[in-house]
């Protein structure tokens, strides 16, 4: 056990008590104790399709054993070609050039040097500085965690880049038990004018958001938000970059939160439910004019961008990938969470209202937050986490919120066992 260092675990206690997941198949994990629980997170938001699917493993294992790897560089593959060329058909109309990364991570990297290269490119090198948000979460590197804005994530670690943060849009006293979108807090979208107002927008290059953040703790956007952010990010010719590594992929009912709310941004990032979890992948989708600039402005036959990875466009991921896009087109499962099976999402997990101990519940198509009241440092989450995982469930934790993210496969009766197990520990921890 010593060996592994676990990421974002708390290493001593999980030695101590390990969980230990043997194999998965559909909706569930299998534990080393024969214990059969409940993905309510499908894995870490990414196992859209559900475990175990055969078509994935198949291409997988037939990729591997006709081309397993070559370089990216100066070198292609038809592969990769043929999943840029499916995957833009996911995305929205102007965003049809693709950069490969490995994770969502790296993904954040790219874009935001993306947005460098491009204002470099056509001469405006003062834009050099970031815009993110509170509470967002963008990944584990430098640039993800300048941009991102949960304190942990950054304490430690600066200097940083030269980020300024929008507020939050959580607002418990105005929009608790949100069914869907809130309908206060589009005036938190005018601080992006003063922010810019502040900095000068000549001097920034891109405000990036999660249209819905994830791992921040499931915080919708109101109603109109991000409309609005589009409308001053292109006034004051800023680029605006979603960060749909969790939206993306049919947890809100549509392949992207872009299409399902009819913003376009000028980058998109993505990973996860790209492959269906199975194979590390992440790509940035890029408008158009944006990548011709970069291109152009290079001399002809030197390298125009100074960015890559060894596993760009990885053939196993990108065979993955496919398989995964077969297998959300065959099923419907893109627009699954939009029609009835988000319906019952939505009434069931408001009907955990009133529960003791439950302040707000919040959810948009299969994603889903509850939140407790709990004292800062009272481990809350954690405890109910464990709880769930005693009880046959696993759950994500964020602070005093539970936030689920169930593969898009999931029927009522699974949904059913979700909000079962959460108003009874709920009752066990909170009922006096
Ligand atoms: C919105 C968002 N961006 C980026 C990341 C980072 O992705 P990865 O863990 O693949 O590096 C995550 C991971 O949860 C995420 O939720």
């Amino acid at each position: 056990m010593d060996h592994f260092w676990m990421p974002f675990t708390a290493n001593r206690a999980f030695k101590a008590a390990p969980r230990i997941i043997e194999r998965a198949e559909g909706m569930w994990l299998y534990s080393d104790d024969g214990r059969k629980i409940l993905d309510a997170t499908g894995g870490l938001w990414c196992v859209n399709a559900g475990h175990g699917r055969q078509k994935i493993a198949d291409a997988i294992a037939q990729q591997a054993m006709k081309l397993d790897y070559s370089s990216p560089f100066n070198l292609g593959h038809d592969i990769g070609f043929e999943f840029a060329e499916r995957l833009v058909k996911y995305t929205p109309e102007n965003l049809n050039r693709v950069f490969f990364t490995n994770s969502g991570s790296e993904a954040v990297e790219s874009a935001l040097k993306i947005a460098l290269a491009y204002q470099n490119a056509r001469g405006k090198k003062g834009k050099y500085r970031f815009i993110g948000r509170e509470k967002a979460y963008h990944g584990v590197n430098f640039g993800g965690i300048s941009v991102g804005g949960l304190t942990y994530n950054r304490k430690g670690f600066g200097p940083l880049l030269p980020v300024d943060h929008l507020p939050h849009t959580l607002d418990l006293k105005r929009n608790a038990f949100s069914k869907g979108l809130p309908e206060q807090g589009i005036e938190r979208a005018d601080e992006l004018e003063n922010l810019l107002q502040f900095h000068d927008p000549d001097s920034i290059a891109a405000v990036i958001v999660e249209p819905v953040s994830g791992a921040g703790g499931v915080i919708l956007p109101p109603i109109g938000y991000l409309k609005k952010l589009r409308e001053l990010c292109t006034k004051h010719d800023v680029l605006l970059i979603f960060d749909e590594v969790i939206t993306g992929w049919g947890r809100l009912g549509a392949s992207f939160a872009s299409n399902r709310f009819e913003v376009e941004p000028d980058m998109i990032t993505s990973a996860k439910g790209i492959t269906n979890g199975t194979v590390p992948l992440g790509a940035v989708f890029v408008r158009d004019e944006i990548c011709d600039t970069v291109i152009n402005a290079g001399a002809e036959g030197a390298i125009e961008f100074f960015h890559g990875y060894t596993y760009s466009a990885h053939p196993i991921a990108c065979a993955a990938g496919l398989a995964t896009m077969d297998i959300y087109d065959e099923e419907g499962l893109l627009e699954r969470a939009s029609g009835e099976i988000g319906d019952y999402w939505q009434s069931s997990l408001h009907s955990l209202n009133g529960e003791p101990g439950i302040v707000d519940v919040r959810n948009y198509g299969l994603i889903g937050a509850v939140q407790f009241a709990a004292p800062d440092g009272s481990l809350v989450g954690s405890k109910i986490m464990q709880r769930c995982y005693e009880k046959g469930m696993s759950v994500r934790a964020v602070g005093d919120i539970i936030a689920f993210s169930p593969p898009l496969t999931i029927e009522k009766a699974h949904i059913d066992q979700i909000v079962e197990t959460l108003s009874s520990i709920a009752r066990e921890m909170f009922a006096r």
